[in-house]
C-alpha cells in the first residue's frame, strides 16, 4: 500500500472539516499543477489558536495533510502554529509517497495565510484605535 496506516486513518475520518461562522483568520491556497484547493479558518484567544476548520476539494493525501494540520495548530501560540511545516505534517503521518510530499505545501501554507490574515486586520483594527486615540487627544 502506497500510504501510511495514518494517512488512510485522517482521509477516511477527516479532523476538524468544515467552516468557522464568524473566523478571525482565513487562508486560501490553490495547487495550479493539480488544481486542488484548501481554505483554512481560524478562531484565535490570546495569541492561542483556538480552533482550525478547513474546506477542502483535494486528493486522499492533501486531505490528511488538512486533518493532521488541524490537529497539530489547534492549542498552539501563534508563533508556533506559523512555524509549522510541509515535512512537520509529512513526519505526523508517518511519510507520505515521494510524488504526494508536495500535497502538505496546501496544508502548512493555508494555516500560514490565515495567521496573516489575522495579522493584517489586528494591524489594521490597532491602526484605527490608534487614529481614534490621537482624535480624541
Ligand atoms: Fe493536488 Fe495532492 S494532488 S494536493
Amino acid at each position: 500500500q502506497i500510504y501510511s496506516k495514518k494517512v488512510l486513518e485522517h482521509f477516511t475520518n477527516p479532523r476538524n472539516a468544515g467552516s468557522i461562522a464568524d473566523p478571525d483568520g482565513i487562508g486560501e491556497i490553490g495547487d495550479p499543477d493539480c488544481g486542488d484547493f484548501l481554505r483554512v479558518f481560524i478562531k484565535i484567544d490570546d495569541n492561542t489558536i483556538k480552533d482550525v476548520k478547513y474546506q477542502i476539494r483535494g486528493c486522499p493525501a492533501s486531505i490528511a495533510c488538512a486533518s493532521a494540520m488541524t490537529e497539530m495548530a489547534i492549542g498552539k501560540s501563534l508563533d508556533d502554529a506559523m512555524m509549522i511545516t510541509d515535512d512537520d505534517i509529512v513526519s505526523e503521518l508517518n511519510g507520505l509517497p515521494e510524488f504526494k510530499i508536495h500535497c502538505s505545501a496546501l496544508a502548512a501554507t493555508g494555516l500560514q495565510k490565515a495567521i496573516i490574515d489575522y495579522f493584517e486586520k489586528y494591524i489594521t483594527k490597532g491602526q484605527i484605535k490608534e487614529m481614534n486615540d490621537a482624535i480624541q487627544i
